[in-house]
């Protein structure tokens, strides 16, 4: 084609990708761009051996034909080349990545979600100059789940990320291979990774991270949606079962994904979290997906119609429960707006059989005693800086202090805590997977969303190393410390909205052996 990338201001006043509003559906055409064997988001099997992986600046075509600058993670296997691939591995094997960095500035590769050692963790703790190369040695410990990787460099790691680092690690088990088995699901193809983003595009059609004095304390806000770098994305699908993987890797954008067939609700079913399957799937109408967060989805087509035009969605919900307004809101995609993620087309009536089977895996219960109880309260100290409150302490970051010991083998309860003023934050620990024991405080709307029979939101069960946290709420999670692998490890807990994350809204956790 030759349709030129530019960005303009729809009818309703949205900037948006050549003007096609993302709220209208039929304006999603472009075929999704699927994990294949190669190329962008190939699946790359981690197991097969020791890997190279470097980050570099490059060029590709986003919005339309036109290449436009981004950053990208680089990959050779088997005579194919990568860019960020989709790395694959079996829990219990070792994976062995040599990582060169090729950008101009410090970065680092963190395995989110991963237990692995502090110093293979890729926290900004553990930099990789420029021209420099790093060894990622570590054994895969974590159960089956969509886990992710992406840049972590001190107070970089918002412009990188935006710029295109960021892909998933999916780790396979015997629970995972089995529900793909039950669903005659391929990896791929109807099993899908979904990198959710919302990503600003200026009038050259380029990635623009230009974040003025207010973004970079509230968050940077995006004018288009990708779905796996794909605006406006289309994808067919026949009559059968489907699941996907949905990783939300915006800077701060949440969303309360939905479908919809022909304008009809369609619910769902979420059969995993952060850290792999939930014991059962639960059904829903809709879920919260904060940054960082994922969510398993399988979605049952089978009772679908050829021609039928199925939507994922962004449901509206009440801004004031996302962000404070800002000045540049004016010009983005709104915070709480409605709006099309992506358009499914059922194309053919299909037998594949399969079914969602009634068990997934086994959880084992919620800790309901602790060792030590602390309060982690994101808030602005006196000089109008992000700090985290540690109970009731406002700590700056200081990448040489570790304000949070813990003995190895403890069980700590931990309280976000967040003012009923702030804004909601998703908070996210290195190294260690938790539990969500409880919420109190939670707004009305998001208390109404998609709960289990004991009144927990679905997105709190099962194991998290994110969890968001609304204004006014406090969400108690348990942490069992049961792994160091050293003398001491170091790690970090902090909002993984990526503009506070770079403001220094963490703090540094020791665990001793
Ligand atoms: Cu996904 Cu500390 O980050
Ligand atoms: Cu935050």
């Amino acid at each position: 084609g030759t349709s030129t990338p530019a960005s303009a201001t729809s009818p309703t006043g949205v900037l948006s990708y050549e003007g096609i509003d993302p709220r209208v559906a039929e304006n999603f055409t472009t075929p999704l761009r699927k994990p294949g064997t190669e190329g962008l988001f190939g699946i790359l099997d981690l197991g097969a051996g020791p890997l190279t992986l470097s980050a570099d600046s490059g060029k590709m075509a986003i919005f339309g034909d036109r290449s436009v600058p981004v950053r990208l993670y680089n990959s050779q296997s088997g005579g194919r080349n990568y860019q960020n691939p989709v790395l694959k591995i079996s829990k219990d094997l070792s994976c062995d990545v040599t990582f060169r960095n090729n950008l101009d500035q410090p970065t680092t590769v963190h395995w989110h979600g991963l237990l692995v050692p502090g110093s293979v963790d890729g926290s900004p703790l553990n930099p990789v100059a420029p021209g420099a190369s790093y060894s990622y040695k570590f054994s895969v410990n974590n159960r089956g789940g969509t886990y992710w990787y992406h840049p972590h460099p001190h107070m970089h790691t918002a412009e990188q990320t935006f710029a295109g680092l960021s892909s998933f690690f999916i780790v396979e088990d015997a629970h995972d291979l089995a529900l793909r088995q039950a669903m005659n699901l391929t990896l791929g193809d109807t099993e899908l990774p979904l990198l959710i983003q919302d990503r600003r595009c200026n009038e050259e059609g380029e990635l623009d991270y230009s974040p003025d004095d207010m973004e970079k304390m509230m968050g940077y806000f995006g004018n288009v949606m990708l779905v796996n770098f794909t605006p406006n994305p289309a994808l067919d699908v026949d009559t059968r079962f489907y699941r996907f993987r949905v990783l939300n890797g915006s800077s701060i954008r949440t969303y309360k994904l939905a479908f919809e067939n022909n304008g009809n609700p369609l619910k769902f079913h979420v059969v995993g979290t952060d850290g792999g399957l939930l014991d059962k799937p639960y059904e829903v109408p809709d879920v919260y997906l904060a940054a960082a967060e994922r969510v398993d989805i399988v979605l049952d087509l089978r009772s679908a119609r050829p021609g039928d035009v199925i939507l994922l969605k962004s449901l509206a919900f009440d801004p004031k429960d996302t962000h404070m307004p800002s000045p540049a809101f004016g010009t983005s995609l709104k915070p709480g707006e409605a709006f099309t993620l992506m358009k499914l087309v059922v194309r053919n009536l299909v037998d594949a059989g399969g079914a969602l089977p009634a068990t997934l895996s086994s959880l084992p219960a919620l800790p309901s005693a602790s060792d030590k109880i602390r309060t982690l309260q994101p808030a602005r100290n006196a000089s109008g800086d992000w700090v985290m409150k540690i109970d009731g302490v406002d700590t700056l970051y200081d990448m040489n202090d570790f304000p949070i010991v813990v003995k190895k083998n403890a069980v700590e309860f931990w309280d976000f805590k967040i003012g009923s003023a702030g804004m909601p934050h998703p908070i996210h620990l290195h190294g260690f997977l938790f539990r969500v024991l409880s919420r109190t405080g939670t707004p009305p709307e998001v208390a109404a969303q998609s709960v289990d029979a004991s009144g927990r939101m679905v997105t709190d069960l099962g194991f998290k190393d994110t969890v968001l946290v609304w204004p006014g709420e406090t969400v108690r999670v348990a942490i069992d410390f049961h792994h160091c692998f050293g003398a001491e490890e170091h790690y970090m807990v902090h909002c993984h909205v990526l503009e506070h994350e770079d403001m220094g809204l963490m703090t540094n956790v020791k665990v001793i052996a």
